[in-house]
């Protein structure tokens, strides 16, 4: 597999990522400031996708960042990785605070999947979740000139 052909999938996904957890942010304090508080069909979902493809960037990720990336090759060959700031918020921030990102989603989707009822606790869960996702996107490469 061509580490282009990679990045484009990841860059493409991002997108849709931004699209889903749209909805998700929605469909959350929709249901948070709902009467019944009661976990809609589109929480459901919304949760459910938008943990599916972040488990896709994070396989895609993952692969690039250990096996293809020659940005990151060539910052561990030169001692730059953390010294960096650009090095370290791609090939460090960014990962690490994905994979968290993810890993509150999965608990998250688990939860809205077992209980009809929304809690407190899972809101801030999912605010988490999104603020890690907010810091850690790369929005100058995906929007920038
Ligand atoms: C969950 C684990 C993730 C890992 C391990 C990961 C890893 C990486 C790596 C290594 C790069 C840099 C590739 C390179 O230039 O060599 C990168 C870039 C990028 N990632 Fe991720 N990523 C993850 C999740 C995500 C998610 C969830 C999104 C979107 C919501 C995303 C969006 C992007 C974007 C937009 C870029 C910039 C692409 C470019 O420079 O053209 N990543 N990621």
């Amino acid at each position: 597999m061509d580490f282009n052909i990679m990045l484009q999938a990841h860059r493409g996904f991002a997108y849709l990522i931004l699209l889903l957890a749209a909805v998700f942010i929605v469909a959350l304090l929709v249901t948070m400031f709902g009467y019944s508080g009661k976990i809609s069909k589109l929480l459901r979902k919304s949760t459910l996708f938008t943990m599916i493809f972040f488990h896709v960037q994070a396989l895609i990720g993952l692969v690039m960042l250990f096996f293809f990336s020659p940005g990151f090759k060539n910052a561990l060959d030169s001692g730059t990785l953390m010294s960096d700031s650009v090095t370290r918020n791609t090939y460090v921030e960014h990962p690490f605070a994905m994979i968290v990102s993810a890993v509150l989603l999965t608990i998250l989707n688990k939860k809205f999947k077992t209980n009809d009822k929304l809690q407190m606790s899972w809101v801030i869960m999912g605010f988490i979740a999104l603020a890690l996702m907010a810091w850690a996107f790369q929005w100058s490469r995906l929007f920038g000139a």
